[in-house]
């Protein structure tokens, strides 16, 4: 059995036997479980109030067969025993409309719309990725009119507000845009949440229901330990005394929106953006970066990680798990 047939069995098993057992099969990084503060050894599971599965960076396009991967994506997805109830889509979901000219964001977007309905009928909802928005740099893509910029995505994913929640199962769930503008750079893009956002957020996660245990879902990093290494090896980047993490690698006000969190009961934070996957908890606040269902956009592994989504099972005493399931895809030429 070849890697890839092993793999692809692996999944097929794991949907039989529950995805608990799936990753440690393939010797993956692991499960993050957060226990309450009075949980024992003795204490009884915790009971599964939903499952989510967080698919992100699926950039989806005709070439190298991106399409089809997407579609043995989610047919993974809802193979999973037992399927989730909820799928969290981090951004970049078309492969780039950020330079594209008209005619090809339209084609991807069509194809994305076209995909995701044939292959998939469970509930999803959508963040906003850098990859998702039509063309900020107006001098590649000529790109203009009503659905220029932010427009665009909030069509493609259904969307009236860039930012918004939900609650479900006694979770709430908060989606946040990540993607900032830089004044006279329109080739440019930042990672924070801007001045009105980050007000809505703090009277959202006070105006939540009562004790309602938090997910945050933002398509770049909050807090990443894949932000210092992702890319090319440096042995060293510093200004002066201070180590250099780009501000379009991980949000730039991770400080300030963990402060809040931390406050407001956040558990777990997902998201995409590297094609890595970490997760790093501090303070109860557990921040996880799921790597991409295109893997290295669609030329195979990233930095030796598969193709692959998150599950994570959230449960009603506020605790969760999370894996990281490969779903067999391999690189076409
Ligand atoms: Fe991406």
């Amino acid at each position: 059995m070849n890697d890839i047939d092993r793999r692809t069995f692996l999944l097929s098993t794991a949907a039989a036997a529950g995805v608990l057992a799936f990753p440690r099969a393939l010797h993956l990084q692991g499960s993050s479980h957060q226990s309450a503060p009075t949980a024992t050894a003795t204490t009884a599971p915790p009971t599964r109030a939903l499952r989510v599965a967080h698919l992100t960076d699926i950039h989806i396009q005709p070439e190298r067969g991106g399409d089809a991967g997407l579609a043995m994506c989610l047919e993974g997805v809802q193979s999973l025993s037992p399927p989730p109830d909820l799928i969290l889509v981090g951004g970049d979901s078309v492969m780039d409309v950020f330079e594209a000219k008209q005619a090809r964001a339209t084609e991807l977007g069509a194809l994305f719309t076209t995909t995701y309905a044939k292959h998939c009928k469970i509930p999803t909802r959508h963040a906003i990725g850098n990859h998702d928005i039509y063309g900020w740099t107006k001098r590649d893509s000529g790109a203009g009119g009503p659905a220029w910029g932010k427009q665009y995505s909030l069509d493609l994913f259904g969307l009236s507000n860039r930012y918004y929640s939900f609650d479900m199962a006694g979770w709430h769930f908060v989606v946040l845009d990540s993607v900032q503008p830089v004044k006279d750079r329109p080739d440019a893009y930042v990672a924070y949440c801007d001045d009105e956002q980050t007000r809505w957020l703090d009277a959202d996660l006070k105006g939540r229901p009562a004790g309602s245990p938090v997910v945050v879902l933002s398509h770049i990093p909050i807090l990443s330990l894949t932000s210092i290494t992702y890319g090319k090896h440096r042995s060293r980047e510093l200004i002066g005394q201070d180590t250099i993490i780009s501000a379009a690698s991980m949000h730039t006000d991770g400080h300030s929106l963990h402060n809040v969190f931390k406050a407001a009961g956040v558990m777990v934070c997902l998201s995409g953006h590297q094609h890595l996957l970490d997760r790093c908890s501090t303070d109860g606040v557990t921040y996880i970066c799921d790597g991409a269902v295109s893997g290295a956009w669609w030329k195979g592994r990233h930095q030796g990680l598969h193709e692959g989504f998150g599950v994570l099972d959230l449960s009603t005493d506020g605790t969760f798990t999370h894996e990281y399931l490969p779903y067999g895809w391999s690189a076409r030429a």
